[in-house]
């Protein structure tokens, strides 16, 4: 038998190899074929320039070593009236003109009443810095100087490909875009077989489900025309291959915008079989007004290919997330245990009433308190009080102070709920201010939840809001700020600026969202902010890039978030999902299971802790500990979904998933059995992920939940399979496994 030390470096080897593949990032420009090889990690994309001039995609998928077998790109020759060369050929960047059918990323009207654009290659040139390199390629109208700057950013050990566009107006007249996407991504033509799509629908309360459907010619469509990302649809997309096998291998293509504001993704395929994936800014009721000199900057579209099934396309992106993406990155901290009384106290918050909670969170390991709604102006329901941030004096006589100076020295950090972007009629901001609410003047003002949004694109708006976020985190001791958003857009109007320029609140918003947000962070660099919105309605890599975390949902059902969970994470890091232990709303389930599926992300306690048992608060209190021991694998490692929960398409009784450290030393396997049907065993459980040959030693959190050797090797568990004992309802465990 190999010595440890032997098998462990043939590990380390083959982690180093599979290291540097994914390190392997490059842009080669081969001027003689006019084309560019991009080698992203894990996969390849080119482009080419053909005899028209036209930029068209050549290739996206499995890693091709010799750039020098790609071939140059070649004009298509009409392939009948009905179908131009502008909508049969993969074009980059398609804009609207010269006949093009399909989904344009650019449809344009100049002041001459012009609407055909027709863009040609010009030129390009390359960047880097330490960890990325950046293409920029120049195209131009075929008449007039409207600039399209196309952008492709690759970053050194990621295996995800960033584009972008940039338009500029070059000519001497106004322009307005109708329609600005941020990139196209054409799939292999694999003869009439079709691709798989998966994307994520939802509502309030019941976000993040996985839809799958074959992909047909015709479009798929998702987006958001709210103003901000939406519960409904995230801007996430995976296609698989026809010869995806499962989870875990198979070709799968897959992306997502960093974009907050309205947006659109286009699934097509065409009648020619070809697939082509169009997102940016959503064209409905988009007109962006260009003055000579101005030009407009896309969202980041990012994506990539994997081999690996659905499993591997999702750490790509945890991965990406982790290292590039969020605050912290390449090594952001581990998000601390949280305590919030929202689902306990509503908006019945006071310093008492707080402080009793504080004191039995810390007994839990709770590590960081935060009050929420609640705590400001007139606030006693949701009818008034948004918009005054000064704090109420009747629940907190003498000010935050007292609670924040209490809870440091419990030794817990404070953090605090704010809601920056909205009004209620009901207060002193607005009748101060009426005109700072977005409306169409004369019009009706449709509230949601009785409040209004404040046109966060007016200057004013923007710098009046920073000013006063500013001044509470300097004044009060505040690490955290969970920043809510609880409404959509109605009637987007901003009569402040010309007529002309009323529809660029769709980007000026969500520019200034990100300014106040930077600002806010520049400013306080220990400061640590969630994303919320009413749930899980502003999720995206835009606002990933400005906090650290997100609410995933406003639903907390231990069984309903099973499937939130498995939803969020094929987009989402399962180390940015907030997921609060609560008082089980909607239907009773074991203190256990809440705490074990709320370990699978950012472990929160949102229970009214003074109803907890002696009993409840010692099961919290070690449930707490044990989590702090997997923390890292959780919220950093790999995972593996290793049996899906119930998705719309099929329901399960059971669900398992691990997680694995990045260096293989270390899994957690967390598994549930909703419900036993004629008391059916627990299936065995084959692992992931782990080191074939080392020995790995079982830590179960209940030993009587297992039926499985101490330890053994890494194959065994992958190829033989854990063997829980779960029974009856809403059973659930965990076990660690440590190499030995
Ligand atoms: C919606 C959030 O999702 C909840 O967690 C809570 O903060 C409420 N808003 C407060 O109004």
């Amino acid at each position: 038998m190999p010595s440890r030390s032997v098998v462990s470096s043939a590990f380390a080897l083959a982690a180093l190899f599979t290291a540097y593949a994914a390190s392997a990032q490059s842009i080669e420009y081969r001027p003689d074929a006019k084309l560019w090889v991009i080698q992203a990690g894990n996969f390849t994309y080119a482009m080419g320039v053909d005899e028209r001039n036209w930029l068209q995609s050549l290739y996206w998928g499995p890693r091709i070593d010799r750039a020098g077998d790609i071939r140059a790109a070649h004009s298509l020759p009409e392939r009948a009236a009905f179908d131009l060369p502008s909508t049969t050929t993969p074009q980059e960047y398609a804009a609207w003109g010269a006949g093009l059918y399909t989904e344009p990323d650019l449809k344009a009207i100049f002041a001459g009443g012009n609407r055909d654009v027709v863009l040609e290659y010009v030129d390009q040139h390359q960047t880097h810095d330490s960890n990325s390199q950046t293409l920029d390629i120049t195209m131009r109208d075929i008449k007039q100087p409207v600039v399209v700057h196309l952008f492709y950013r690759v970053y050194t050990g990621q295996s995800v490909l960033e584009r972008w566009s940039t338009i500029e107006n070059q000519t001497k007249e106004d322009l307005v875009l109708e329609d600005a996407a941020s990139a196209t991504w054409s799939l292999p033509n694999l003869e009439n077989r079709n691709y798989r799509a998966h994307w994520l629908t939802g509502r309030w309360a019941g976000e993040w489900q996985l839809q799958s459907a074959s992909l047909e010619v015709g479009s798929q469509v998702i987006e958001s025309r709210r103003g901000s990302t939406g519960n409904q649809a995230n801007p996430w997309f995976a296609l698989e291959g026809p010869d995806a096998a499962d989870e875990e291998h198979g070709p799968v293509y897959f992306g997502e915008l960093g974009w907050s504001g309205s947006w659109r993704i286009t699934m097509e395929q065409s009648s020619f079989h070809q697939v082509r994936i169009t997102g940016g800014y959503n064209p409905f009721d988009f007109g962006y007004r260009l003055a000579p000199g101005e030009s407009l900057t896309t969202p980041p579209f990012y994506g990539g290919f994997t081999d690996g099934g659905m499993g591997e396309a999702s750490r790509i992106l945890h991965r990406f997330q982790q290292g590039v993406i969020i605050p912290g990155a390449p090594h952001p901290k581990l998000r601390p245990v949280l305590y919030n009384s929202w689902e306990a106290t509503e908006f019945n918050v006071s310093e008492s009433g707080q402080l009793a909670l504080a004191e039995k969170a810390v007994q839990l390991g709770v590590e960081r308190f935060v009050i929420d709604d609640g705590w400001f102006g007139q606030r006693k329901d949701d009818h008034a009080g948004l918009g005054d941030w000064y704090v109420n004096k009747e629940k907190f006589p003498n000010g935050l102070k007292p609670v924040i100076d209490r809870v440091h020295q419990l030794g817990m950090d404070f953090g605090i709920w704010v809601e920056p972007e909205m009004v209620n009629p009901d207060s002193d901001l607005y009748r101060k201010h009426p005109e700072w609410a977005i409306n169409f003047p004369g019009r009706p003002r449709t509230e949601g939840r009785n409040q209004l949004l404040l046109n966060l694109a007016r200057p004013d708006v923007m710098e009046y809001t920073y000013r006063w976020l500013d001044d509470l985190v300097s004044n009060n001791d505040i690490n955290f700020l969970k920043w809510d958003y609880n409404r959509n857009w109605a009637e987007p109007g901003w009569d402040a600026v010309p007529v002309a320029d009323q529809k660029k609140i769709y980007v000026a918003y969500v520019n200034n969202l990100y300014a106040i947000l930077d600002r806010l962070r520049a400013k306080h660099p220990k400061l640590e902010i969630e994303s919320c919105s009413g749930g899980g309605g502003r999720v995206d890599l835009g606002i990933l890039r400005r906090t650290e975390e997100v609410w995933p949902s406003d639903n907390t059902d231990a069984l309903d978030r099973l499937s939130i969970q498995d939803g969020f994470t094929h987009a989402y890091a399962p180390g940015v999902m907030m997921a609060w232990v609560t008082d089980a709303p909607h239907r009773k389930t074991p203190l256990k299971f809440r705490f074990l599926v709320a370990m699978e992300g950012s472990l929160a306690i949102g229970a009214n802790l003074n109803n907890f048992t002696p009993e409840d608060m010692s099961t919290a209190k070690d449930l707490v500990a044990f989590y702090k021991t997997v923390r890292p694998t959780v919220q950093q490692g790999l995972q593996y979904r290793l049996i899906a929960p119930s998705r719309p398409a099929a329901p399960s009784e059971r669900a398992a998933t691990e997680y694995v450290s990045a260096d293989g030393a270390r899994a957690v396997v967390f598994a549930y059995l909703h419900s036993q049907n004629f008391g059916d065993p627990y299936p065995l459980i084959r692992l992931e992920g782990l080191d074939p040959k080392a020995l790995y030693r079982l830590r179960p959190l209940d030993p009587n939940q297992l039926r499985s050797p101490q330890e053994a090797g890494g194959s065994y568990w992958m190829h033989h399979g854990l063997q829980f004992d779960l029974r009856g309802d809403y059973d659930s465990t965990a076990v660690v496994l440590e190499r030995q």
